[in-house]
């Protein structure tokens, strides 16, 4: 077992600045190692989670992801969750389009990350901020 990283017991990082994006992408790469998912599978998790650590940043004002090991019985992966108390994105399905952004940048980290994991759940609301929890597999 990886240290600090344990099945139930999810590790969280603060996402305050673009060193913690950083941090997140480190430590998303350390636990997919450590559940075995294969080099181009942990780099679709990372790819997937840096877009979604920047966006907590830039547009939900900053926040946490939370990375845990998980287990269904037949495979293990790994889970994160990414929280802010930022606006919630407003229509949700124009987030998820491709090329739409309200930010400049090019649209394509939202819809990019469903693309790049196994499961992909969006949890969001002007009062309620913005959840997004993703998972990968190993196979
Ligand atoms: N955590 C969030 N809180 C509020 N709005 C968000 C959040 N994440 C995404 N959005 C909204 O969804 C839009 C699409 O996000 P997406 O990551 O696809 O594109 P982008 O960040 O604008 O550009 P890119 O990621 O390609 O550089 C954003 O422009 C923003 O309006
Ligand atoms: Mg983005």
């Amino acid at each position: 077992m990886t240290a600090g990283v344990d099945r139930g017991h999810p590790q969280a990082q603060a996402i305050r600045s673009d060193e913690d994006v950083v941090r997140v992408r480190q430590l998303v790469r350390t636990v997919a190692v450590a559940v075995r998912l294969s080099l181009v599978d942990q780099t679709k998790l990372v790819t997937a989670a840096s877009e979604l650590a920047r966006n907590t940043l830039v547009y939900g004002g900053g926040g946490t992801a939370e990375v845990s090991m998980v287990d269904n019985g037949l495979r293990r992966g790994v889970r994160i969750v990414f929280a802010d108390d930022g606006p919630g994105i407003a229509d949700l399905d124009l987030a998820l389009t491709d090329g739409y952004t309200t930010g400049g940048g090019l649209g394509l980290g939202l819809s990019g990350a469903r693309r790049l994991v196994d499961e992909f759940d969006i949890d969001t609301g002007p009062e309620r901020g913005t959840r997004i929890t993703v998972t990968k597999w190993s196979r």
